[in-house]
């Protein structure tokens, strides 16, 4: 017999509390199903001059167990925190990793709104100054203003221009909802201003974005979630997508609480017929393949992306979000069981294939 491929996941970890436990015991659990010597680990669980890992593994009935493993031969970064001891080990060359470091949101908004192989996409997007809302609100009656380090949905605020005042909405880091009615365009810019420097994270910047009307549905923010995953050939191919529908007057889509997930075809059918609703969806696939190739060749190889998509009421899709190490809970909530298990099954997949190919990606 073939000995098995070793395959790290490089997760956060403090004593037995993981970051995402549920995911990771799934991934860990169809690791092992398909043949994999499979385990969790986090930074200060490599000895390097023994050259073995302190591995975490699932036990049967719930809670993990660890033991020493032997030094993988592909690494799955799932790591999500800005840890100091992490940054190091990524930037070291001790590990083959699957997916290489990404940026955060206002870097790689720029990096797209400026190539011409999918620019098309992007919404109007500056980093946020004095005047910007101002000037941004001239051209655009809506405008959204988002931290360009922030996620979840947090400190996300729409600015609505009724043509005699505004409506501002958003929420706040703690998902408290806060709405405005102003009557001049100084006055937002005030209120902004304000929101900006109560809601920044650490020493991060926000962005003003255009803002695209995603009301398919009356009352609800809808947007596309898109998962675009790398197969057992090493090809892009794309998973699956679903709508997300926002809490009632909510100014995102985001989950958090009241936010449910139903089938893209049905909405997409039900608001713009059937044969238009088929050509969104191959627009949609159209800029994932697009802004995976595009993006893999600034940061280099990468192994999935969650797409944020909005479809706004005319029918157009705009690119608003790219989740490097994005979730595939939408599958699940939207009761798709076969390709939420597809989802999980892929990065496995991958990651053997990177194993059984190695000595050819070193080689270039
Ligand atoms: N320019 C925009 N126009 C319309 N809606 C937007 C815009 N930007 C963000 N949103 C809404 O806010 C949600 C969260 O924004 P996103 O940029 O994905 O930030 P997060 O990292 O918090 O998920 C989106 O899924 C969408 O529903
Ligand atoms: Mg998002």
């Amino acid at each position: 017999m073939l000995p098995k491929r070793v395959i790290g996941i490089l997760t956060w970890r403090e004593g037995l509390r993981f970051e995402e436990p549920a995911y990771l015991r799934k991934l860990v659990q169809t690791g092992q199903k398909l043949g994999a010597e499979i385990y969790l680990f986090s930074h200060q669980d490599v000895n390097v001059s023994a050259r073995k890992i302190k591995g975490f593994i699932p036990k049967p009935n719930g809670g993990w167990m660890s033991k020493s493993f032997p030094w993988p031969e592909v690494v799955i970064d799932r790591y999500r925190r800005r840890v100091k001891e992490y940054i190091r080990l990524r930037n070291s060359d001790l590990f083959f990793f699957a997916n290489s470091p990404f940026s955060k949101k206002w870097r790689v908004t720029n990096l797209l709104a400026s190539d011409e192989r999918v620019k098309r996409w992007i919404p109007e997007t500056h980093v946020y100054e004095k005047g910007k809302v101002r000037n941004m609100l001239a051209r655009h009656g809506l405008v959204y203003v988002k931290p360009g380090n922030g996620t979840g949905g947090r400190s996300i605020l729409r600015v609505k221009s009724s043509g005699k005042d505004y409506s501002l909405s958003g929420c706040d880091k703690k998902h408290k909802h806060h709405v405005a009615r102003i009557d001049t365009v100084e006055g937002v810019e005030k209120w902004v201003k304000t929101w900006v420097e109560e809601q920044r994270i650490r020493d991060g910047n926000f962005l003003v974005q255009q803002g695209l009307d995603l009301g398919l549905l009356r009352k609800h923010v809808v947007d596309v979630r898109l998962l675009i995953q790398k197969d057992e050939r090493g090809e892009w191919t794309v998973t699956g997508c679903a709508i997300r529908m926002g809490e009632k007057g909510s100014a995102t889509s985001n989950l958090h609480g009241g936010g449910k997930a139903i089938p893209f075809e049905w909405l997409m059918s039900r608001r713009f017929g059937e044969e238009r609703g088929e050509l969104i969806k191959q627009e949609c696939y159209r800029l994932a393949f697009e802004v995976a190739n595009t993006l893999e060749d600034y940061f280099g190889r990468m192994m999935e992306f969650g797409l944020d998509i909005g479809v706004d009421v005319d029918g157009r899709a705009w690119l608003i979000e790219v989740n490097p190490k994005p979730g595939r809970e939408v599958f699940r909530q939207m009761g798709d069981m076969a390709l939420y298990r597809k989802a999980i099954a892929r990065p496995i997949q991958f990651a053997l294939y990177l194993a059984r190919n190695q000595a050819r990606f070193l080689s270039l």
